[in-house]
């Protein structure tokens, strides 16, 4: 009987340690890759979660620099700002790098609107001008702070966040995150630029669909 019960004991101890083994780690965004280098071959026909990696004869000097933050972003749009990714898709040599940055101009009374990065979390700098950095907790908590040149912040992963300048010029961030791909899910987009149906929104903000279909003009739908 006792012996039975110590090899019931030793399996649930076995079946625990497997299980721990088999959950993948959630201490890092994106999985840790398996080589040096995995230049992403963008074009490639086949799908898998992520992307394939250019054959190593193929791969170039120029697979591992970027030069898309040289330039001053177009701020001429509805939010006076711009965004420049230095991800995955721009980037390829961040394939499987679990990294990812932008750069981020605003003219002045630019905002960057309320997003959130499903696969990362966010640090920036900012380089020049004054901004207003601030993100919202799953409780609704408000954090916020005027940052200028050379102050940082950081956004945990998934928090609704933006960035308004509120100096007298222009203003200048670059942000950094641990995916080669975070994604960015902005908020007035997601809402008022999809096809979800104008009675969900009525329902959800409380106003007429007067209301909503005005917020919708102003994001082209
Ligand atoms: C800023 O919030 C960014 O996503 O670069
Ligand atoms: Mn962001």
């Amino acid at each position: 009987m006792a012996s039975s019960i110590t090899s019931l004991r030793f399996h649930l101890l076995c079946c625990l340690t497997a299980v721990w083994l088999l959950i993948p780690p959630s201490h890092s965004a994106d999985p840790d890759p398996l080589q040096d280098f995995c230049v992403a071959n963008i074009s490639a026909s086949i799908s898998v979660n992520g992307f394939p990696c250019k054959p190593a004869s193929e791969v170039t000097l120029e697979d591992f620099f970027f030069d898309g933050f040289t330039k001053e972003g177009n701020t001429s749009n509805i939010f006076a700002s711009s965004l420049t990714p230095a991800n995955v898709l721009t980037f390829p040599g961040l394939n499987t790098l679990g990294i990812a940055m932008n750069r981020v101009d605003f003219a002045p009374g630019g905002i960057n609107p309320p997003h959130w990065h499903l696969r990362a979390s966010e640090t920036g700098v900012v380089i020049e001008g004054k901004l207003l950095v601030g993100f919202v907790t799953t409780n609704n908590v408000f954090y916020s702070k005027v940052l200028s040149a050379g102050q940082m912040f950081v956004i945990p992963r998934g928090l609704v966040h933006f960035q308004l300048n509120v100096g007298e010029g222009k203003a200048l961030a670059f942000t950094a995150f641990n995916s080669h791909l975070p994604g960015a899910a902005v908020v007035p987009f997601n809402l008022f630029a999809s096809s979800i149906p104008n009675e969900v929104l009525t329902k959800t903000f409380q106003v007429d669909t007067d209301l909503i279909n005005t917020i919708r003009s102003k994001f082209g739908s």
